[in-house]
This record gives C-alpha cells, sequence and structure tokens, in this order.
C-alpha cells in the first residue's frame, strides 16, 4: 500500500471513529418529581485535615476567620449554595461524646481519634462551633449521633439540648453556653455504619437498636426531626430489606446507603489519585456508574414495603477513594482530585437526579482535603478542585423538576469492554428554564447528541463546560486553574431542536430558555 492510500484510509479511519452520534428526548409535560437540594449535600468528619485545619483553623494563620472558622473556604461553598452539611462523621461518630465538645474550649477533656490516625482530638470544634459553621454557610446541618458507644440517655440529652425550648437541665446548660433558643436541627443520622465501623451489628440487632434510639431522640416544639437510619453497604440489600421491614415508618425518614468507587476495585490497594492509565481509568468509571444499579435496586426493596415512597433514601457517603497522596499520614485521607474526579461526581449526580423519586439526599464525602474534596488547603493557601466545579455547574437542579427522557448513547469502548459514553439530567425551574447536564466520559471520542425538548419551546441557550486534556489533570497549588469552566459553544438551536457537541472527557451544562 502506498503512502498516500494509507494516509487517506487512517484520515478515513479517523474520522469515522470520531463520528459518533446521540439521541436525546426530553419530555417537559412529564416533569413532576423535584430534586430536592439535599442531593447537593456535603459531609465534614473529625478525619485528617477537614475539620482541623480545614474549616477550623490555627489561630494564628493569617487568613479571613469568623473565631476559628476559615472564611475563604465559607465563601466558596456559599456559592454553590451547599444545602446541608453532615457532621461529625462518619466513624468518628460513633466514638463521640458530644459533651466533651461544649463549654469552655480549654477545659474540654482531649481524646484519641481512634479511627483516623489515632491523634489527640481536643474538641475545641463540637456542638456550638459546627452550627455556627452552618449558620456562616446558610446551609443545614445534618448530625449523625453516637449508636455504637454512647448510649440512648446520650443521643436523647443531645437532641434536648439541640432543639428544646422547654426549661430543663439541657436547656439551662446550653443557655449558659451562650446559646438561648434553640438550633432547629432536623436532620438526625441515628449512628453511622453499624454494620462495621458503628459496632459490627447485624441488620436484626441495629433495627432493634434503632427503635428504640429513635424513640428518644424527641422531636421538639421547634421541630421535627428527620431520622435517618444507618444503612447499607454498597450491594448489601438484606441489610435494606431487614431496616424496611423492621422498623417503623413513623420512626424513620430515610434510610441511608454508602457506595465508594475504588479505582482498582481492591481495597487493600485502590489506586493513585493522578496517575492511572486507560484501563484503570475505564475500570474507575465502571465502579462508579454502578451507583445506578445500586440505587435501583435499594429503591426496589424499598417500594416493596413502602409504596408511596415515604422513605427517603440517603447517600449519605459517596465518591472516589483512591490510595494517599505520597507522604502524606494514611489515616488522613488526603488525596487528590483530577478530571476523571469531576467526571465522576457529574455522572454521580445525574444518576441521583434521575433517581428523584427516592434519592432525596446525598453526602459527598468529605468537602475538604479529605476524600473527593471540593476544596483542598495548605497553610494561606486554597484551591477548588475540578469536582467543586460540577457542583457549580449543576447547581440549577437544586428544587427544579426532573424532567423524564430517552437517550441512546453510543458505547465508550476500551479492550473490548464497554459502558455508555454519555450520562445526563434534566430538569425544568419555577420560570420555566430547561438545565441540562452532560457527562461525556470517552476518552477520544466527542459526541454529537440530537436533542428534541418536547413540550416546551426553546429560543436560547447558554452553556458551560469542564474539560481538560487528560483525565489524570488536576489542580494544584502552583497552578489553581488548569482545570476551570469555559463558556460551551457548542450547543445550536435549529427549528426547535438542540444539536449539542460533546467534546471528549467532559462534563457540560445547558440552560435552555
Ligand atoms: O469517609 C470516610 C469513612 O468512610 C467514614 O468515616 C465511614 O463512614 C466510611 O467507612
Amino acid at each position: 500500500m502506498n503512502k498516500k492510500v494509507l494516509l487517506l484510509l487512517s484520515v478515513t479511519f479517523f474520522s469515522m471513529a470520531r463520528a459518533q452520534e446521540a439521541t436525546l428526548i426530553l419530555n417537559v409535560e412529564d416533569a413532576k418529581t423535584t430534586i430536592s437540594k439535599h442531593i447537593y449535600g456535603h459531609f465534614s468528619e473529625h478525619l485528617g485535615r477537614c475539620i482541623y485545619d480545614g474549616f477550623w483553623i490555627d489561630p494564628k494563620l493569617n487568613v479571613p476567620k469568623r473565631d476559628r472558622i476559615r472564611l475563604d473556604v465559607v465563601d466558596a461553598l456559599k456559592k454553590i449554595n451547599i444545602p446541608n452539611l453532615r457532621w461529625p462523621g462518619g466513624c468518628f461518630a460513633d466514638e463521640y461524646h458530644w459533651r466533651d465538645g461544649i463549654g469552655d474550649r480549654k477545659k474540654r477533656p482531649k481524646m484519641v481519634n481512634n479511627n483516623w490516625g489515632g491523634v489527640s482530638e481536643d474538641n475545641s470544634f463540637g456542638t456550638h462551633e459546627f452550627l455556627q459553621l452552618c449558620d456562616l454557610l446558610g446551609t443545614e446541618p445534618y448530625i449523625a449521633g453516637n449508636v455504637g458507644s454512647g448510649t440512648v440517655e446520650e443521643m436523647s440529652k443531645w437532641v434536648e439540648y439541640l432543639n428544646s425550648d422547654g426549661d430543663s437541665p439541657m436547656t439551662q446548660i446550653r443557655k449558659l453556653n451562650g446559646q438561648n433558643k434553640p438550633w432547629k436541627v432536623s436532620f438526625w443520622g441515628v449512628g453511622n455504619e453499624s454494620w462495621g465501623c458503628g459496632g459490627n451489628m447485624t441488620a436484626e440487632y441495629y433495627a432493634n437498636e434503632y427503635r428504640r434510639y429513635a424513640t428518644f431522640a424527641r422531636n421538639y416544639a421547634s421541630v421535627s426531626l428527620k431520622k435517618i437510619a444507618g444503612g447499607a453497604n454498597s450491594a448489601d440489600y438484606n441489610w435494606t430489606e431487614v431496616l424496611m421491614r423492621n422498623i417503623p415508618r413513623h420512626l424513620m425518614w430515610g434510610i441511608s446507603l454508602h457506595h465508594y468507587t475504588i479505582p482498582t476495585g481492591n481495597w487493600g490497594k485502590k489506586g493513585a489519585a493522578t496517575h492511572f492509565d486507560e484501563a484503570e481509568y475505564f475500570n474507575t468509571m465502571k465502579n462508579c456508574l454502578f451507583m445506578d444499579t445500586l440505587v435501583s435496586k435499594h429503591a426496589a426493596i424499598m417500594d416493596k414495603y413502602d409504596r408511596d415512597k415515604q422513605v427517603a433514601l440517603v447517600v449519605d457517603e459517596w465518591g472516589i477513594w483512591t490510595d494517599v497522596e505520597p507522604g502524606t499520614h494514611p489515616g488522613f485521607l488526603y488525596q487528590q482530585n483530577s478530571l476523571r474526579d469531576a467526571l465522576i461526581a457529574g455522572s454521580t449526580l445525574n444518576i441521583f437526579n434521575n433517581h428523584a423519586d427516592r434519592v432525596r439526599m446525598a453526602n459527598l464525602a468529605q468537602t475538604v482535603n479529605v476524600l473527593q474534596a471540593i476544596i483542598l488547603t495548605k497553610g494561606k493557601e486554597m484551591l477548588l478542585t475540578p469536582t467543586y466545579y460540577v457542583f457549580e455547574m449543576f447547581k440549577n437542579h437544586m428544587e427544579a423538576k426532573l424532567i423524564p427522557f430517552t437517550l441512546s448513547s453510543p458505547d465508550y469502548i476500551s479492550n473490548n469492554h464497554k459502558l455508555p459514553a454519555v450520562n445526563v439530567s434534566a430538569s425544568i425551574d419555577s420560570s420555566g428554564k430547561v438545565n441540562i447536564t452532560l457527562v461525556n466520559i470517552d476518552p477520544k471520542n466527542e459526541i454529537t447528541i440530537h436533542a428534541n425538548i418536547n413540550g416546551k419551546s426553546i429560543g436560547k441557550v447558554k452553556g458551560s463546560i469542564l474539560t481538560s486534556k487528560s483525565y489524570t489533570d488536576i489542580n494544584t497549588f502552583e497552578n489553581k486553574r488548569k482545570v476551570i469552566p469555559a463558556n460551551f459553544a457548542g450547543a445550536i438551536i435549529s427549528n426547535g431542536k438542540v444539536e449539542i457537541k460533546i467534546p471528549e472527557l467532559s462534563v457540560v451544562s445547558l440552560l435552555l430558555y
């Protein structure tokens, strides 16, 4: 074969490989289910540098702060309207005794954080400090109470301390500590991972314990608790079945689910946050997209016991979990955050939106400096990770109505394995604007999506895109703006239809009106 023919053949093959098409049909008239803003929640544990040296800093650090709360972090979170913040754990919650974290900070007892590196915890960040943080953020607190090593009385008194307006020893102590009015905390976790670090219980045993703890976690006049049972570890469907069968509806607002994306699928050697090949990338995305199966299967079990979908599925821990950054404390779970993480965030949030009838709350693990963090800090410096920008691009979905759709996506094929290349969710807000978020996980192919929007005439489109050359690209303290959103001009409206050219490895958000 001569050189010219070879060149022609390879050019033809290259353009064929790039000619990827998808169709998307949105049915706006059928938009009925509200996407709860609480799907966009976050999680902050006493783990590594999330609370200490993340939110709550050394008084000597020269950055804007209120008390010891870092305000550049607060401002960044306010920009994405975080709807709720889960605290104090995680595994930490089941060793946490709330009375150690109130009153004069100098007199608070120290403890050893047995779960996370055995470091000393001085309890300087406790109930009042957390609720001050939530107040600054304008976000709802979601507190996880201690079932594993705490008593029913301890949990009951914590709720009283937080929410009672009556005259009792608890409210008197609260007032002496400077808080006159109850805080009105409503999201209440009854333990955490009770199948593991929260007590290694069986589902049946936990369900019985739950009934006792939840009974005495009282509703006060100021607010009713939304009690959330500690749910399943990934595909432990039996756990969900037992809890749904054994816990009375009036005691349980929600049931949680924890699922982490492990790149290699091997907890012993999870894979690096920034150095991985395509095989590992593919495997990571496969493990991430498994969330759709998980949510569908847990929801189907819940449907058997709760046809009216009163009980929320609360995915209060999700995200990618890699090996820690080399040279960092193995118990601190500090990892970098790449474009791959952004694709995981976009795909997972699309899954949650599309299951909005059941998934009414979720919490990415964890907000600052831990696991799939949206913010990293180093001394005075702070950076926003690619994942942060996904939350910014998706925020219009909060409290909008989910638009049902059909999508036919080409496959992303790697090494004879395949995954759907594109995933989508769409909603219509109260002013009639349509918001579509799309993710193309294929590292090689741009995809042209032919979209029909039934039931709504569209005249204008605005968009933004988050992408970069490689899925390993990250923002660093030296270059904080390598992976940031840009205007997206790849969506064109013609004859009421929309053609969207979504580049490889990208998250796109469109507003149509
Ligand atoms: O997010 C880190 C840990 O992962 C949490 O403490 C625990 O609940 C889960 O196993």
